[in-house]
């Protein structure tokens, strides 16, 4: 999508759709107005008479026959400004885009002033005009993401065009408005891979994809067999791909800034990869085990972030690692009682196959230590939890790094995407003690389920400061009752905040 800054005049936007955000219980913006007034006041009408209610995200849609140059005016509820943020902003532009790119391929969007400051009230770098000017670039991208795309009549409509008016044409909008296309293009190939299936997108398949992105963007490639595994003594990577017929692979992607930057940090972005998880001998139930199919989002959001990062030419040295292989109950799988031992020399009793996440975790962490990060993040679909504790819209954060973390969240928000921490208080150190190993890789108990997660990848850290992004929750949702709020299916959740992190750690 080509997306540009105007200062048209709203009587000479030549897109087809015009979308008019407004608020709830408030009046119309000063642009949204001066639409009003060009059509004769049609929208505060719609407005007083009850169908215009400015409810999140709920649109209607005003054939202008003829009052404006844009054939139809999009009034798109935002809700109360009062809660407002990124997220919202993006997901009801993308819901929106979802339902009427059909409509025209040339899109334009009014920013009005009073949205701008309900964002700045929230968090003032998510009111600067070009984090702004980003937002809805990105939300109008992730609205052209497709979810039938194996359908032999595949709906290919999409915006290609977005004529973005009320932030002016200066040459930093401009960028943004570019930066954000881009950033929402890697989200959308990130939701692409998420929701493929298993069957057409094994450990191997991955590893090719995380090769193409990394010729494209010229970058430094790595990729390691079962044989090359066995050599690093990646016990606890290996033990999971057992059970399959699939070969796991271990794949890294390097970008080093082009220009000598002044910090020597290294920032190891670690995924897990699980092309599916069906539990191995600690076999999930049936239903909605085909959501599965996306445990490797964490995989997919490192391999992609990357395309990004090398465009918007980080000024740190970031590396990313993929651990991919299948999670099967093959006969050759791992059982509950075996021991095996991580390359950082650590023996683990699993006693649930199903936690096979942190295991590939923790060599793909020693990994990316060995070779050179100094500051780690892993992102994983690891546990069930952290969506019984905060649900989709967020993710779950925790870690040995206060600074990291806060990082992140400031990432976060340049990204449109909810980080909330979770506590390691030391009582909750007990949860994986075992008598055989050092560690079993789930706890006894069932409660934290989450933090003992984080607990089993601290071991495998060092002294590294590191933080893990637990997106079970916001990866993907199937849920009904939020289908009306978030986007149905995969989110691509973290391919957009790794692009900013790398700025906010210099
Ligand atoms: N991939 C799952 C976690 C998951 C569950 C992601 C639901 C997305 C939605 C993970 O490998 C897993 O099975 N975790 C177990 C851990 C438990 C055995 C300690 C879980 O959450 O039940
Ligand atoms: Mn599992
Ligand atoms: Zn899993």
């Amino acid at each position: 999508m080509r997306a540009k800054a105007s200062d048209s005049p709203l009587s000479a936007i030549e897109a087809a759709v015009l979308v008019v955000p407004y608020f709830q219980g408030e009046p119309l913006g000063s642009l949204a107005a001066a639409a009003d007034q060009a059509l004769d006041g049609v929208l505060g009408g719609m407005r007083e008479d009850g169908q215009a209610t400015g409810v999140f995200p709920k649109f209607c849609i005003v054939p202008t026959q003829g009052r404006l140059a844009v054939t139809r005016v999009i009034l798109l509820g935002l809700g109360r400004s009062q809660v407002v943020d990124g997220y919202r902003l993006r997901n009801a532009l993308q819901l929106t885009v979802r339902d009427t790119r059909r409509f025209s391929e040339r899109l334009a969007v009014l920013v009005d002033q009073e949205l701008i400051a309900a964002l700045r009230a929230q968090d003032p770098a998510q009111g600067e005009p070009v984090a702004v000017a980003r937002a809805v670039a990105e939300g109008v991208v992730l609205g052209n993401y497709h979810l039938g795309q194996k359908k032999t009549a595949a709906d290919s409509s999409a915006v290609a065009e977005l004529e973005v008016v009320g932030l002016g044409s200066s040459s930093a909008i401009q960028e943004a408005l570019t930066e954000g296309a881009r950033l929402g293009e890697a989200t959308n190939r990130t939701r692409v891979l998420q929701w493929e299936p298993s069957n057409q997108l094994t450990p191997t398949q991955l590893a090719a994809e995380a090769e193409r992105v990394a010729s494209e963007s010229n970058l430094e490639v790595e990729v390691l067999d079962r044989s090359a595994m066995e050599k690093l003594g990646m016990g606890a990577l290996l033990a999971v791909a057992r059970g399959s017929h699939e070969p796991p692979r271990l794949v890294s992607i390097r970008y080093r800034p082009k220009t000598k930057s002044q910090s020597s940090k290294v920032l190891g972005l670690v995924g897990k990869g699980i092309t599916f998880d069906t539990g191995g001998i600690s076999l999930k139930p049936n239903p909605g085990m085909y959501t599965m199919k996306a445990d490797m989002s964490g995989a997919a959001a490192v391999i992609e972030t990357m395309s990004v990062i090398a465009q918007m030419q980080a000024p740190i040295e970031v590396l990313a690692v993929a651990a991919l292989t299948e999670n099967m109950p093959g006969g050759g799988a791992i059982k509950p009682g075996d021991v095996v031992s991580a390359m950082n020399g650590k023996t683990i009793e699993i006693n649930n196959t199903d936690a096979e996440g942190r295991l590939v975790l923790a060599d793909a962490l020693g990994f990316a230590a060995e070779r050179g990060a100094t500051h780690l993040v892993d992102v994983a679909t690891l546990t069930g939890s952290a969506v019984v504790a905060l649900g989709h819209p967020v993710t779950a954060a925790m870690g040995t790094s206060k600074e990291l973390i806060e990082q992140l969240q400031r990432a976060g928000t340049l990204a449109g995407e909810r980080i909330w921490e979770l506590p390691l208080y030391p009582e909750y150190d007990v949860a994986l003690t075992c008598e055989i190993a050092d560690m079993h890789n789930t706890s006894q108990t069932t409660s934290s389920g989450s933090i003992n997660g984080g607990i089993f990848l601290r071991e495998f850290v060092g002294d590294l400061p590191w933080v893990h992004l637990d997106i079970a929750g916001s990866a993907w949702h199937t849920d009904s009752l939020l289908k009306p709020l978030v986007p149905w299916g995969p989110s691509g959740v973290m391919t957009r905040t790794f692009a900013h992190l790398p700025f906010q750690m210099v």
